[in-house]
């Protein structure tokens, strides 16, 4: 049999689920903080990397805000995107929808300007080397204010035709959906796609409220929507994507283990499961990894592997033509190894 990792290696698929200030690595850490001449407070790579062990999700943020203070040119976000594209490009993934934080930036004085140039020069480059596509989704910190997320939507506006997507991210406990309800009713008058994070460690009824209040169409983690049948049953219908990250479950402590991970009830629940990274440089792994170790720990079988990829595809931002492309690419994929595997004696 092809093992787990090289039949994941081979399957073309789509990242919906990225923070770029979560793929900086603490070698790169360090070189910004060199460069442009700012503090870490941490004294080498190796006791940063030591940190990485985190009781919760607000434990990994305070890391991950400290760390994004060394970015602080365009080149920085340049070269930050475009190591994580040399990554996802390495696992295979040919379409990535990617995240950034801009009020993590201009909350220190960092121009908006400066953070979507440098990040929209690399997906860029990206396209051109690769063939790798992308979507730029702006996340609202939602444990600041209302006010601030209506001027951080406003910064966005003359880069309406770089930005698809609005999404809300940060510590979820204390801070629901509702919260930002006329924020996103004017980012979708806008014309920005709108998602949410809910139910990561928030309760099922925040799943309700991303749906209801902010009209999102698409949930990143969802993992305690599971606590509510009559919301599973609708996320089933709507056939609303969950954009599920295995790894960062286990490092958040949202999951006790990797065996008792809710993705695979999720697949047989019907629900539009996909495989995400959320924060590799934090979590351990890319989005590669984060196939491989669910498969192992559940037991996933090629078909639902093939099923997670497929997901993927569907529940992008593609436009149809795009998206039609790249399904056919993963059907040839899928099909030329279950060919393989059937000419081996
Ligand atoms: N920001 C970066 N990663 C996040 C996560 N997993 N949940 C909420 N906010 C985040
Ligand atoms: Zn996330």
């Amino acid at each position: 049999m092809t093992d787990i990792a090289s039949f994941v290696a081979k399957l073309p698929k789509a990242e919906l689920h990225l923070h770029i200030e979560g793929t900086l690595e603490p070698e790169l850490a360090f070189a910004f903080a060199e460069r442009n001449d700012v503090p870490l407070p941490y004294r080498s790579v190796d006791e940063l990397r030591a940190a990485y062990r985190f009781a919760d999700l607000q434990a990994f943020l305070d890391v991950y805000y400290a760390c994004a203070g060394v970015l602080i040119e365009s080149r920085d976000f340049y070269d930050l995107t475009w190591a994580y594209l040399e990554r996802a490009h390495a696992d295979n993934v040919r379409h990535a929808e990617v995240f950034f934080d801009p009020q993590t930036h201009t909350g220190r004085g960092i121009d908006f300007a400066t953070v979507v140039e440098g990040i929209c020069a690399a997906l860029d480059d990206g396209r051109r080397e690769f063939g790798l596509s992308s979507r730029l989704i702006l996340c609202l910190l939602r444990h600041l204010d209302e006010s601030e997320a209506f001027d951080t939507l406003a910064a966005a506006m003359p880069y309406r035709d770089r930005i698809v997507g609005v999404g809300l991210d940060s510590g979820e406990r204390g801070n629901p959906p509702r919260k930002f309800e006329r924020v996103f009713e004017r980012a979708r008058e806008a014309g920005f796609v709108p998602v949410a994070h809910a139910g990561e460690e928030g309760p099922a009824e925040y799943v309700r409220e991303a749906l209801d209040s902010l009209e999102a169409v698409r949930i990143d983690h969802g993992n305690n929507a599971l606590e509510d049948p009559d919301l599973v049953a609708e996320l089933v219908r709507r056939r609303i994507p969950l954009t599920v990250c295995p790894l960062s479950n286990l490092k958040l402590c949202v999951v006790d283990d990797m065996a008792s991970h809710p993705l695979k009830r999720m697949l047989e629940l019907g629900l539009v499961v996909t495989v995400n990274s959320d924060d590799p440089a934090y979590f351990g792994g890319y989005v590669n990894d984060n196939y491989i170790a669910v498969a192992k720990a559940l037991g996933l079988g090629e078909a639902d592997i093939v099923k997670l990829a497929r997901n993927s595809i569907d529940a992008s931002l593609l436009d149809e033509a795009e998206r039609t492309r790249l399904l056919g690419e993963l059907a040839a994929a899928a099909t030329s190894l279950e060919r393989s595997e059937g000419s081996k004696p």
